[in-house]
């Protein structure tokens, strides 16, 4: 699919004050500083588009993006960013559940996994959240050119054989690189072919 045209549109801290519409939306969700922001830059090929930094805790709104006129992309905040304070954590965790819970329009979630590190409980704890409420969702695993082909092949299986023991079936997987842009074509022809199915 061809981005002609990526705009941001708004920024809530409530689901219930986002935009009014019938388009889809798809959502990106994740620890704090695993590259939300950074990812739908790469994929719209726009650079300041979403506001990024190297310090956690970056985006602390629901950020509405509107692509082709056709669909929306939604920048959430981070969880789990240990600085940010128990009332703090707790008010963005808040955000983040009822935005998934609420918003009708969500069609996928992608969930970011940081592809150098070993499975970690809190991203367990919400990949299971979310099977539990059936939020359709996507894995992301992120920052694939900090590691070499094998270690990153590796890592990936054994993400997978930890999700095996709890699911018989596993989410789609994308693999990315918000600085070579791999997996930009993956993610933006799922998208694709999500919006082309018929609607029931
Ligand atoms: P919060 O908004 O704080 O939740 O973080 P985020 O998930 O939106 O992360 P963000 O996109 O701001 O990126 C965090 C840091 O990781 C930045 O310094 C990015 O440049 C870096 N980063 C993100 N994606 C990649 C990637 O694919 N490769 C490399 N090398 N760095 C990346
Ligand atoms: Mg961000």
């Amino acid at each position: 699919m061809k981005i002609s045209s990526a705009d941001f549109v708004v920024s809530n801290t409530d689901v219930r004050q986002c935009p009014e519409s019938k388009l889809p939306e798809y959502a990106f969700i994740g620890r704090s500083n695993v590259g939300k922001s950074s990812l739908i830059n790469m994929l719209t090929n726009r650079k300041g588009l979403a506001m990024t930094s190297s310090k956690p805790g970056k985006t602390l709104l629901i950020n509405h993006f509107i692509i082709n006129a056709e669909w929306y992309l939604v920048d959430l905040p981070g969880y789990g960013f240990a600085q940010a304070g128990k009332a703090n954590r707790e008010r963005l965790r808040k955000m983040i559940e009822s935005y998934i819970l609420m918003r009708t329009q969500l069609t996928n979630l992608f969930l970011l996994i940081d592809s150098r590190h070993a499975p970690q409980k809190i991203d367990l704890e919400f990949i299971e959240w979310l099977g539990s409420n059936g939020i359709p969702f996507s894995l992301v695993f992120t920052k694939a050119d900090k590691l070499s082909g094998s270690r990153l092949n590796e890592n990936i299986q054994a993400y997978q054989a930890t999700l095996r023991e709890q699911w018989e079936k596993l989410p789609p997987v994308f693999v990315t690189s918000s600085s070579t842009a791999k997996g930009k074509d993956e993610i933006l022809d799922y998208i694709e072919s999500i919006n082309l199915q018929p609607k029931d």
